[in-house]
Order: C-alpha cells, then structure tokens, then sequence
C-alpha cells in the first residue's frame, strides 16, 4: 500500500485527498502535521513549501514529490535529504501556464496595458497594433512550460524564438539560441519577452539593466518564471524611461509582494499573484501516482531533479 504524507498550506486539501484516492483507492494519505512517526514504514512526500528540516526527519520517504515545477521551495531547505526529488510536469500544469502566456502576450500585442490606463483616466485614444507576423516573441526557457506557450503561440502567427541552456534539434517555427553567448542576440530580437526560466544561481538577476537594454525600443517584459530572473529596479528604470513599454509579473523577488511596493501601482505593470499555472488536483494526481508505480517498480521516474543544475 502507498502513503502519501502530503503537506500544503492556503489550498484546499480536500480536492488532492479526493485525486490521489481516485487513482489509487488503496493509498494511505496522510495531511500534515499527521505525518505519524518518523520511523513509520516507507511513503512518499508530496509537498509545497514544507518546513526546512522536516523532510530529513522522516528517514523512510522513498521519494519527495514537487507540487510545482519549481524546487527553489526545496532546495533552499539546508536539510533536504539526499532522495529522488520529482517535479511536477503533468499536461494540466502546462496548459494552465499556456493559457496565461497566451494572455499576456496577446495583452502587450495588442497593447491592452495603456489601453487600460487610457480607460482609467477617461481618454478615447486610438491605436494601431502591427500584425501577429511581425512581432517577434522570445522565450526564455524551453522547457515543459516554453514548449507548451509555443505551441499555443504559434498557429497566431508570432515570429517565435527560444533561448535555453542546452542545444535543441531544429524545429519548425522556432528559432533557437542556447547558453550564455546567444543570450544578447536573443535579448535584442525580441518585442515580447516571455520568461520561463527556474530559480537557480545562473540566472538569479540574469535580466539585469543592461542586458534588459538589449530589448528593442518598446518592447514588454512577462515573467512566469521565478522573481530573481528579474532585478525591478532596472526593470522600473527601462519602464519609466519608455525603453520598455510594459510588463507582466506573475512572479517578484519577494513574494507575497508588500502592499506599500511602488510595483503596485505602476501604470505600465500588470501583477498577478503567482497563479500562472497552480497544479491541477486531477492531471497532478495521475502523475504523482504514475511516478510512484514507476518507482515502485523500479523505473525512473519523470522529470527529476538534476542537483548539479538546480532544476
Ligand atoms: P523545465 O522543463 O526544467 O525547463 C526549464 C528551462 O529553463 C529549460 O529549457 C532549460 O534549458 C532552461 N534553463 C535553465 N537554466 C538555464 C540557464 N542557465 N540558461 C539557459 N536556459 C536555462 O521547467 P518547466 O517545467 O518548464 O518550468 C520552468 C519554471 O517555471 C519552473 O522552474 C518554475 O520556477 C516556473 N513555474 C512557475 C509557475 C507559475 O505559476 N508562475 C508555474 C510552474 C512553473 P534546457 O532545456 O537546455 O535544459
Ligand atoms: C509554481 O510556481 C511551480 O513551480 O509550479
């Protein structure tokens, strides 16, 4: 039999239970703080955000399951046990952040961000976005997430490009840039940034103010990534000088954001709480317990987690 000793605060609970018993009626789950003792038989953790050090203190976890494609929640525990680390990639989470990258950009295409601030202030002002086939989108980070906004993005007509870290095969539709050395030719052909990239330490403030100087004049930043890509302040200074004429933030260095941050209020800047794609109880569920038979079995599991590269 499975345990599952599941840990997650500000969500429902009940629709996980509900999940996860729907694919395995015979699991054993477990919710936070009835964990049971530490020593107790084998189990799976399936975890956001959980308190450094309790993951070391349950010595019989098989495997610790991500509830988001990030681990920057796990890996920052100083404790975290040497065991498999599996992050979440089920069609559910890239489809919700599909669905918010196609938002966005068609928002900063179709220039909906002074639009907005027009209607605010009662100004009927009209103007002219150029066509799908002339806006040149880049996104940043081709990973499960990138590859799913693409393929979202491109029946609309975008000029697509994508920038990751390790080499891809050719593919049509898609022009490809990889590692540090493409990263400025990258920066400086593209109108609409879309950052999907994990936290690690290569690109903590790798947007910083001059490589966001590489953007062309008036192009729009979205970041759905993690909050350290970004360093705001230049991101502000690129906005106020309308260099950059917008962004999106799903996600900021310091989360939840402080109510008194000028963020806020910024007429170009749209915030979202970080609710680009939350992991969908019924997709998530099915794939936590595929990976947990594969396990069992002996297999390897999806989507782990590379330690040598953070994500
Ligand atoms: P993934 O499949 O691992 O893809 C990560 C991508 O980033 C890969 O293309 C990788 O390049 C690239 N990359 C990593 N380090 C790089 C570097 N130093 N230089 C260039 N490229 C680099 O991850 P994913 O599932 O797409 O998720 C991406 C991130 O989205 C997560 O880590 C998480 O932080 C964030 N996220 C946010 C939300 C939200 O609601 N806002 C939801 C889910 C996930 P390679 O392809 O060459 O390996
Ligand atoms: C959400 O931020 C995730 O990492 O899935």
């Amino acid at each position: 039999m499975t345990r599952i000793l599941f840990y997650l605060k500000d969500f429902p609970i009940e629709p996980w239970r509900n999940a996860l018993v729907a694919e395995d009626a015979s699991l054993e789950f477990r919710m936070y703080p009835d964990w049971g003792e530490p020593s107790d038989g084998p189990a799976y953790a399936v975890v956001w955000e959980p308190e450094p050090g309790l993951l070391k203190k349950f010595t019989n976890l098989k495997a610790v399951f991500s509830l988001g494609a990030g681990v920057d929640h796990l890996l920052s525990d100083p404790d975290l046990p040497e065991i498999p680390i599996i992050r979440m990639g089920d069609d559910g989470l890239k489809e919700g952040m599909a669905e918010y990258i196609l938002m966005s950009v068609l928002m900063h295409h179709r220039q909906m961000v002074p639009i907005a601030s027009q209607q605010r202030n009662a100004k009927w002002r009209r103007v002219i976005s150029k066509s799908a086939n002339k806006v040149r989108v880049g996104i940043m980070g081709y990973g499960a997430l990138g590859k799913k906004a693409a393929e979202i993005l491109r029946p609309i007509g975008y000029e697509i490009a994508a920038w990751s870290r390790r080499q891809k095969g050719a593919e049509e539709g898609i022009k490809h840039f990889t590692g540090p050395d493409a990263i400025n030719a990258f920066l400086r052909r593209t109108d609409i940034l879309v950052c999907l990239l994990p936290d690690t330490d290569e690109t903590n403030k790798l947007l910083n103010h001059e490589r966001l100087a590489l953007l062309p004049k008036g192009a729009s930043v979205i970041n759905a990534g993690r909050g350290s890509l970004i360093d705001i302040q230049a991101l502000i200074a690129h906005l106020d000088s309308d260099h950059l004429s917008g962004a999106t933030l799903d996600v900021v260095p310091e989360e939840p954001l402080p109510a008194d941050a000028p963020l806020w209020h910024h007429e170009k800047v749209i915030i979202t709480p970080h609710v680009a794609a939350i992991t969908r109880t019924d997709t998530g569920a099915a794939y936590i317990i595929r990976n947990i038979k594969t396990i069992d079995a002996g297999g390897e599991p999806e989507n782990k987690l590379d330690r040598n590269h953070g994500y």
